[in-house]
């Protein structure tokens, strides 16, 4: 295992360039288990979690090349299985999304069910429901999903879908389903993320006919055929880009995220902007700069375009360290303030009561060993690490390396002393 050194009390300055997506790059890897031929995408992020998953496709048959560093091409022609077993996806949520991809091209998906971060009960009885609705036979058992289509040609046939919960996966997995189930497929509730329209995109880009991502009401048509991709490249990683935003707020200092779409960031923006941090927005690229003492703020997590869940444990560091006091509210995610176990031995004053937490500062904290329980915890803990005095040792940074493409060498590159070091055992 590794863990990261830091040194805290350094003003982090200059710029950075943020990379793909994690949320959009997955789906869209298992998305070209529909296409007919080869698919080219780049962008891609270098994190664990599309190691895995690219992992998952050779295994499955798939053809995997890397082009360059950020770009790869994929041929799924050769896949001859619609079964993903537990040590293939155990690891990972996202590869809930082979069940819509596999069921779209075979008619039949036996999945494991999901791994990921442990944030609470992660349901995904939306997606079920939907794949239900599509004329699929759903069984449960033994800790894997086994689905078919009642019709023996393995077709689907379109209907309305109602989601009950806002949920982004249920959403892209429906979509995945349904772009070639016979006629028109509306879901309605669906989630607006930025991801979502990525996929739905791409999905268009082979042939799909799929309307209104990005609104809560999706139409998709039927199409008997999907081709391969000649190249399509990932959006930029809104929650990587949050990460650096609130990390130079954290040290007071002065840094430019480029490469990234403004508008995707609104949520945070308004919220540091509420906080008297100084933000300054350009056409791919937000600077945000030290403007004085940042003031307590509230957030409510919310589906897009609300405040990002993603986002809640690295906002709460900054109100950790902000004057006054704040309440967070998680309303997306079942429990996600695990980290401020962490956080509070480094001195932050957090009291958490269910799916609320009170911050007060501003909070002088101090470095020391912790523990990342989950990727977006342990973001949180790198800016905590950041803003503190003295040294801390993150253990645990597998779970970091999973959604962050050289966060050490981004960071270092504003001047943060930050150091992996590989563990002796
Ligand atoms: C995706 O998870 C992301 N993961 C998560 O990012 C992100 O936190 C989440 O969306 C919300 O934005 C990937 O894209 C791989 P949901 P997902 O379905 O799809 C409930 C990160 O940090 N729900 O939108 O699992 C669910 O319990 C990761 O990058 C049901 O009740 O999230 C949750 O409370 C962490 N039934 C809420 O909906 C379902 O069938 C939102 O879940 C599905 C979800």
């Amino acid at each position: 295992m590794c863990k990261f050194m830091i040194t805290g009390g350094q003003t982090l300055n200059g710029e950075l360039t943020v990379s793909g997506s994690k949320n959009a790059v997955l789906p869209i890897i298992c998305a070209t288990v529909l296409a007919g031929g080869p698919c080219t995408i780049e962008n891609i992020p270098n994190i664990a979690d599309v190691h895995s998953m690219l992992n998952i496709l050779k295994k499955l048959g798939a053809d995997v090349e890397k082009l360059d560093k950020n770009t790869i091409k994929i041929d799924t022609t050769n896949i001859n299985t619609y079964e993903a077993t537990f040590d293939l996806v155990s690891k990972l949520r996202g590869s809930y999304y082979l069940m819509g991809a596999f069921l779209g091209r075979f008619g039949k998906a036996v999945v494991s069910l999901p791994g990921g971060c442990k944030l609470g009960t992660r349901p995904i009885d939306q997606h079920l429901k939907g794949f239900q609705a599509l004329g699929v036979d759903i069984e449960e058992a033994y800790g894997k999903i086994t689905a078919e289509t009642y019709d023996k040609e393995g077709l689907m046939y379109a209907n309305n879908i109602y989601l009950d919960v806002v949920s982004v996966g249920a959403t892209i997995n429906l979509m995945l389903a349904a772009c070639r189930a016979a006629g028109q497929t509306v879901i309605e509730n669906c989630a607006r993320e930025p991801h979502v329209v990525d996929v739905a995109n791409f999905l268009n880009s082979m042939g799909a006919k799929i309307r209104g991502a990005g609104t809560d009401i999706i139409k998709i048509t039927g199409v008997p055929h999907l081709h391969g991709v000649q190249t399509y490249s990932v959006i930029p990683d809104q929650i990587e880009a949050g990460t650096y935003m609130i990390a130079a707020a954290a040290t007071g200092g002065n840094v430019t995220v480029k490469n990234i779409i403004p508008r995707h960031q609104e949520s945070l923006t308004a919220k540091l902007l509420e906080m008297n941090v100084g933000v300054e927005e350009g056409e791919d690229w937000i600077r945000i700069y030290n403007n004085g003492v940042i003031q307590a703020a509230n957030v409510k997590t919310l589906p897009y375009p609300g405040f990002p869940t993603d986002m809640q444990p690295q906002i709460t560091v900054l109100l950790s360290l902000a004057d006054g006091t704040s309440k967070i509210v998680e309303s997306v995610t079942d429990f996600r303030f695990q980290y401020t176990e962490e956080l509070k031995r480094m001195g932050a004053d957090i009291t958490v009561n269910g799916k609320m937490a009170m911050v007060s500062g501003p909070k002088k904290l101090k470095g020391m060993t912790v523990q990342a329980p989950d990727l977006r915890g342990g973001a949180a803990l790198i800016i905590g690490a950041l803003a503190a005095e003295g040294e801390t040792m993150i253990q645990d940074v597998q779970f970091i390396d999973r959604g962050y493409d050289d966060i050490v060498g981004k960071l270092q590159s504003v001047g943060a002393k930050i150091v992996r070091v590989e563990d002796d055992d």
